[in-house]
């Protein structure tokens, strides 16, 4: 079932391992050596000998052991514990230049139905969940996938397409054992899509493989070539074969990984805080287009509520237009504001000196809605405020790219804390739970502002606050469980990709 392992081991950790066990292992026998010479009889020797043969041994096996942990954890995606998936994968990036092995798993060879175009739509993690489903689809369909096309036109705007933001080779090398993946449709069908002359339809959201088999499957065979322009939660959570559900955790987890120019950045930043100590990812979801389509208006000038109210009337697919703001609020549906995050977050028992990573776009309402937040906790830091304009200048007005950034340091962060549980919450909280149940801090936003509204009325001191939010919180770590299962509700129930436990050691 291991072979990830070997492979793994040989190719991206091998000079690290290596190097770190033969510097420990001189070391070692040096000093065993020593004790050899100082010994005099014959028997003495045979018997340091068949000790030196046992301390040996278990040196080795605890350098083994020692070498699992040694191995830095996040930036090429496979932790220690490997084997979740059972083809050999470990291969090299083009883009990379250390020198190490490549493997390469063996091509898949199929007959192809037809090929299988992709728009995604939605922000970059919208994006990643709609392209491992892809993945799959285009796999079990027995397809030939084209590399998905990016949303240009959302509110984020980015121009970026999939090899801006993706290692594109390794995407398409990685997966050759599952699917075959072309940049680009042959000349004479790419002219047809040119041309408008492609069927395109969205599917319908949450299906299940049958659905795909039924009705996707013969639009393909009959028009060689089909197109899919929405690709949103179009896969269900659950009813999937296992197969299926680990396909698409081997594409989140190991097929799609960032430009090495993305990596790269994203190891600065966290070897930036890191210097300095343990971090919290405060991924505080308080963007302009967030309060505009959620209507959640709490603390915001009537300057501002009219702006955001004309954004959500400009955008046509927000369906939702006259909307409670503190109705929503106290269901727990609106993202907790700044001024609410530094409350809950010194209830928690945050330290007031913990190094706060701020993952997010531009903060609505800016400096003003951060003062509370920057006062109780001062090592408040950003990106930008970490990062030198030079080093972002290629991110400029690429969102997509800034929040690749901000996913990689939420990874690696010792704790996680979103304020609403959008994509990218449920991506990230599912990556760390990958990675063996890191922590993240799953707010129950109903009770949170419950607890505020009685604390600022004056119907709870400080210590019952706290207490309340602590005790209210105690289970809500990112900690092993089974995904909430809903039959005929596919939004309630747990999203997949927040809890792929079909793909979590703890739960096999
Ligand atoms: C896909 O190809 C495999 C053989 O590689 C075959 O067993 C399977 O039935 C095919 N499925 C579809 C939907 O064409
Ligand atoms: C997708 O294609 C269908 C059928 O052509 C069309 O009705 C629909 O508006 C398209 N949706 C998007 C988001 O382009
Ligand atoms: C797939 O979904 C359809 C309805 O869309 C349902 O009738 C069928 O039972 C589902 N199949 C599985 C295997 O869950
Ligand atoms: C980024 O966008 C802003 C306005 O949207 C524009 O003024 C600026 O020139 C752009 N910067 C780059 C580097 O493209
Ligand atoms: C996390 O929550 C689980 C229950 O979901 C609990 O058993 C466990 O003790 C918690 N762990 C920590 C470190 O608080």
């Amino acid at each position: 079932m291991c072979k990830m392992k070997e492979s793994d081991h040989k190719s991206h950790y091998s000079h690290y391992w290596e190097m770190g066990f033969r510097f420990s292992d001189e070391e070692k026998v040096d000093k065993l050596k020593n004790s050899i010479t100082v010994s005099r009889s014959r028997m003495k020797v045979w018997m340091t000998r068949a000790i030196t043969t046992v301390l040996l041994w278990t040196c080795f096996v605890q350098l083994m052991a020692l070498g699992e942990l040694w191995r830095p954890k996040l930036f090429i995606t496979w932790p220690s514990r490997c084997c979740h998936f059972d083809s050999p994968m470990a291969l090299q990036s083009s883009s990379s230049s250390l020198p190490y092995k490549v493997f390469l798993p063996p091509k898949r060879v199929y007959k192809s139905n037809g090929y299988l175009m992709v728009s995604c739509n939605g922000g970059l993690n919208q994006m990643r969940a709609a392209i491992c489903d892809m993945v799959a689809i285009a796999r079990y369909l027995n397809l030939t996938l084209i590399v998905p096309n990016l949303d240009k036109t959302s509110f984020w705007d980015d121009p970026s397409d999939f090899e801006d933001i993706f290692d594109l080779d390794h995407f398409i090398l990685s997966l050759r054992d599952q699917v075959r993946i072309l940049r680009k449709l042959p000349p004479r069908l790419e002219r047809r899509f040119e041309s408008r002359m492609i069927y395109s339809l969205s599917p319908i959201s949450w299906s299940n493989m049958s659905y795909y088999l039924n009705q996707i499957l013969p639009l393909v065979q009959k028009y060689k070539v089909l197109h899919l322009n929405k690709t949103d939660a179009r896969l269900s959570n659950n009813g999937l074969p296992i197969e299926v559900q680990k396909l698409r955790c081997r594409v989140n987890f190991n097929a799609l990984k960032f430009t090495s120019q993305i990596e790269e950045l994203g190891r600065k930043v966290v070897q930036m805080l890191r210097n300095k100590g343990p971090f919290l990812v405060l991924h505080l979801r308080y963007e302009m287009d967030m309060l505009a389509f959620s209507g959640c208006t709490r603390g915001c000038t009537n300057e501002e509520v009219d702006e955001l109210t004309r954004m959500r009337y400009a955008y046509s697919w927000w369906k939702e237009k006259v909307i409670d703001s503190e109705l929503k609020r106290k269901e727990g549906l609106c993202p907790l504001t700044p001024e609410e995050t530094s409350l809950v977050l010194s209830a928690l028992g945050v330290d007031r000196n913990v190094q706060i990573y701020i993952a997010s776009g531009e903060i609505y309402g800016g400096e003003r809605r951060m003062e509370s937040l920057a006062s109780a906790f001062p090592n408040l830091v950003r990106k930008e405020t970490l990062l030198k304009p030079s080093d972002l200048r290629f991110f400029q007005n690429r969102s997509s790219q800034m929040a690749a950034l901000d996913y990689l340091v939420s990874l690696e962060s010792d704790i996680y804390v979103p304020t609403y549980d959008g994509n990218m919450a449920k991506v990230v909280e599912g990556h760390r739970r990958f990675l063996g149940f890191k922590k993240t801090v799953l707010l129950d936003r109903k009770l949170v502002v419950s607890l505020i509204d009685q604390y600022s009325n004056g119907l709870l001191g400080w210590d019952e606050f706290s207490s309340a939010m602590k005790e209210g919180h105690s289970d809500h770590n990112g900690s092993s469980k089974t995904r909430v299962v809903i039959p005929d509700r596919p939004k309630e129930e747990d999203y997949f990709y927040s809890n792929p436990h079909e793909c979590l050691e703890a739960w096999e």
